[in-house]
């Protein structure tokens, strides 16, 4: 698959804007200590259904500085990740050096088809306007192999919301915008790709947050 020339631009931005908070990303949000249970009881079935069986490999994509990927190797998943921004991923290989990180788009995915047994889209698709939004769900179906999971988590609602301020006070110019998607929104996604909705969980905000969380489970095949 080939990217259109208004997705590669968006891809430049967000690379740059992740490139440009990386260490101080890395250093503020280090673990999970920002998930709620709830949140954390989505990615714990997850590691549950991934690790069963005959397991296999779980890719988190979008991995930022690696902490999520952290999480599901605790839990006993064999976890590659991957990231648009090689500064998020210089943190996580520098944090989680036990661990194998690559530098690469939700777009285009560089693996085979059927490699992994899950793949996990924590708050990645968060930048991606609708349009490619299709292109990250038929990709994550792509290299998951039949039976494999699919865990996706992200902000709830509609429109769009500018995320410079809020790296403002670290100092940071960026230009970053994140938008939100109804459950309904990606289950469609999901549909589209092939998948088979297995769980939802939309939650209320707590501390800081402004949104909604959801949360979705899904398998291939
Ligand atoms: C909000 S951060 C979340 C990082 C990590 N999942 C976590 O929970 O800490 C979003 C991450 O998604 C990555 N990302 C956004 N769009 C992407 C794309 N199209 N391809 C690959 N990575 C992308 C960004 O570079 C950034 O590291």
């Amino acid at each position: 698959m080939t990217s259109s020339p208004s997705a590669r631009h968006d891809l430049r931005g967000v690379r740059r804007a992740y490139d440009t908070v990386a260490a101080d990303y890395a250093a503020h949000l280090p673990d999970t200590r920002c998930e709620a249970s709830l949140d954390l009881a989505m990615v714990d079935a997850f590691a549950t259904v991934v690790t069963a069986g005959a397991g296999g490999p779980v890719l988190d994509a979008g991995c930022g500085a690696g902490r999520m990927s952290r999480y599901l190797a605790d839990r006993g998943c064999a976890v590659a990740g991957v990231d648009l921004s090689p500064g998020m991923v210089a943190m996580a290989v520098r944090d989680h050096p036990d661990l194998v990180f690559t530098v690469g788009s939700l777009a285009e995915l560089p693996f085979p088809d059927g490699r992994f047994a899950g793949v996990m889209l924590w708050y990645s698709i968060i930048h991606t306007p609708p349009a490619g939004q299709p292109r990250i769900f038929a990709e994550a179906a792509r290299v998951l192999r039949p039976g494999g999971h699919l865990l996706v988590g992200w902000q709830a609602g509609h429109g769009t919301w500018d995320v410079a301020p809020a790296y403002r006070r670290f100092g940071h110019e960026i230009a970053l915008t994140r938008h939100r998607y109804t459950a309904d929104d990606v289950c469609a996604r999901v549909d589209a790709a092939g998948l088979r909705e297995v769980c939802r969980l939309v939650r209320r905000p707590t501390g800081g947050e402004r949104d909604d969380q959801a949360f979705l489970l899904a398998v291939a095949g």
